[in-house]
C-alpha cells in the first residue's frame, strides 16, 4: 500500500496558534511538511499575497479548503467579509490556479459551511445568511465548472 505524504500550507490570522501548530505537525510528520502563513482572508491584498507565496513554495495545489469563519452578529459586516467574501476570494484564487495545473483537471476545493447554511439559526441571522451564501455559491460554481 502506498502512503502519499502531502505538504500542508496553513493560513490564519492567529499567528501564535499557527506557529505552534506548525511546530507540532512538523515534529509529527517531518520537517518542512507544514508551513504556516499569517493572513486575513477578508483582506484581498493579504490573501492574494500569501496565496502567491504559497504557490512560490509549493507550486501545486491538490486540495484547497476555505475554513475560516466567525460568529459575530454585532460586527455583522466583518462576519460577511470573512465567512462569505473570504470564501469567494479563496475559491477564485484556487480555481484560477487549478485550471492551469494537471491539464486543467487538477484540484479539489472544499468550502466549509454549516447546518446554518441549510436551515435558519434564528439566534444568528447574519451567520445564517453567510452560510446560505457559501452553500449557494459553492453549488452554483460546482454546476458551472461541471464538477
Ligand atoms: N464549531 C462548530 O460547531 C461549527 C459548526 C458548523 C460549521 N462550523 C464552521 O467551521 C469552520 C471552522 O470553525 P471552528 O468551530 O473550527 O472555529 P475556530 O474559531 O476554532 O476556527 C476558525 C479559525 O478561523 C480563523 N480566522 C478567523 N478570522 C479569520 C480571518 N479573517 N482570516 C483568517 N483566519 C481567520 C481563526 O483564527 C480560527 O483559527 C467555520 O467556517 C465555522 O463557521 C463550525
Amino acid at each position: 500500500m502506498h502512503t502519499y505524504k502531502k505538504k500542508v500550507a496553513m493560513l490564519d490570522v492567529n499567528e501564535a496558534a499557527g506557529q505552534e501548530l506548525q511546530v507540532q505537525l512538523n515534529q509529527q510528520y517531518g520537517s518542512e511538511q507544514t508551513q504556516f502563513y499569517k493572513a486575513d482572508v477578508s483582506s484581498d491584498q493579504q490573501f492574494t499575497d500569501v496565496f502567491q507565496k504559497i504557490l512560490n513554495k509549493f507550486s501545486h495545489i491538490d486540495i484547497f479548503c476555505n475554513n475560516a469563519g466567525i460568529v459575530d452578529e454585532k460586527n455583522w459586516e466583518k462576519t460577511v467579509s470573512i465567512n462569505l467574501s473570504g470564501v469567494v476570494r479563496g475559491t477564485y484564487l484556487a480555481l484560477d490556479h487549478m485550471k492551469k495545473q494537471n491539464s486543467g483537471n487538477g484540484g479539489v476545493i472544499i468550502n466549509v459551511a454549516s447546518l446554518a447554511g441549510l436551515g435558519p439559526f434564528p439566534s444568528v441571522p447574519v451567520y445564517t445568511a453567510t452560510k446560505y451564501g457559501v452553500v449557494g455559491f459553492t453549488r452554483a460554481l460546482a454546476v458551472r465548472t461541471g464538477v
